[in-house]
């Protein structure tokens, strides 16, 4: 058991009558880069802060690296970092000093101080920066900060919840190469997100919505293990009269609206683009049909069914 980095076993939290993580199992390794996807609500943070020790659960148990998260939390803390969704920073005081505070804080040894907050302001590439007021910054350069803080104790195992959230797709790409970095050099860690752009670069991703945890593999794997069938694309003169005659027709498993055209997944077998552009073209639409691979969202879509709420 202790050979992983997290292990979790039917892992429950309810609050009053209301479930919020509904008995989740699952795995990681060390050096595994594992996402976890799901819509607002889901039970993203209330799965993190249990496996950090800072809420006890209803049912279940998990284990971070070889500890009880109920029973020794107090040695789980100085081995992991955590990022948490609303990071605290002190806007008064620079880059520079608000590491040097949590340095302390961690109880990171004096003499090595300064060496390691050089060594994580270059990691996040934040060299440079350290005079700068946090009040200041951009989110971009403050959730790089939280970063640095979150690993200046040199942690094995790092959770992040929703790092990127907020943030533009060009400071998350610049996130993403830092996480990469920390991967090859060794570091486990364990990151919610609701971007399925982002859950792409995860090594294993689970999907959970309402609870639950749906589905947890590779991403490559989810999409060819979790559909029930092929996904296409199809452009429409009039969209939601087309929308509403393609989910009447047999075969059809799932209908959406992706901007400017149609999405669907069929079942396995049932249509192909000549089946579904002709039918279209019989109630009179005209129509393009394409075939598509398949995303992340058609899992998650597939996956959460009717009770998928949308994820960005
Ligand atoms: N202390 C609490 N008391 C009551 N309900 C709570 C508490 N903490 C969380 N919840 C509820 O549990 C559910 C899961 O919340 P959680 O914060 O884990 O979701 P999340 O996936 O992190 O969502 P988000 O993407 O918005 O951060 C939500 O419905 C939330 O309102
Ligand atoms: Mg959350």
């Amino acid at each position: 058991m202790s050979e992983l980095a997290v292990q979790v076993d039917r892992l429950t939290k309810r609050f009053g009558d209301f479930t919020a993580v509904d008995g989740i199992s699952f795995e990681v390794r060390p050096g595994e880069v594992v996402g976890y996807l799901g819509p607002n609500g889901s039970g993203k943070t209330t799965t993190i802060r249990m496996l950090l020790g800072l809420l006890r659960p209803t049912a279940g148990r998990a284990e971070v690296l070889g500890f009880d998260v109920e029973r020794q939390a107090e040695a789980i803390r100085p081995l992991v970092g955590y990022m948490s969704q609303k990071f605290a920073l002190y806007d008064e005081l620079t880059m520079a000093e608000n590491l040097e505070f949590y340095a302390g804080i961690y109880g990171v040894p004096k003499g090595e101080r300064r060496g390691r907050q050089q060594a994580v302001m270059d990691l996040v590439g934040l060299n440079g920066l350290g005079d700068a007021r946090a009040g200041q910054m951009s989110g971009g350069w403050r959730q790089r900060l939280a970063l640095a803080i979150a690993l200046v104790h040199r942690p094995q195992l790092l959770f992040l919840d929703e790092p990127t959230s907020g943030v533009d797709p060009v400071a998350r790409r610049i996130f993403w190469n830092t996480i990469d970095k920390l991967a090859d050099d060794g570091a486990t860690v364990f990151v919610s997100t609701h971007y399925m752009d982002e859950a792409e670069y995860c090594g294993r991703l689970g999907i959970m919505n309402g609870g639950r945890l749906l589905a947890l593999d590779t991403p490559a794997a989810l999409k060819r293990d979790t559909l029930p069938g092929p996904t296409w694309n199809l452009i429409v003169d009039r969209l939601i009269p087309a929308l509403d005659a393609l989910e009447s027709l047999p075969g059809v498993f799932q209908v959406g609206l992706r901007g400017d055209h149609l999405h669907a997944i069929t079942l396995a077998g049932e249509h192909s683009q000549h089946t579904l552009q002709s039918s279209l073209e019989g109630m009179g639409f005209s129509v393009e049909v394409e075939s598509t691979d398949p995303t992340l969202e058609d899992v998650f879509m597939a996956l959460a069914g009717d009770k998928a709420p949308s994820l960005d």
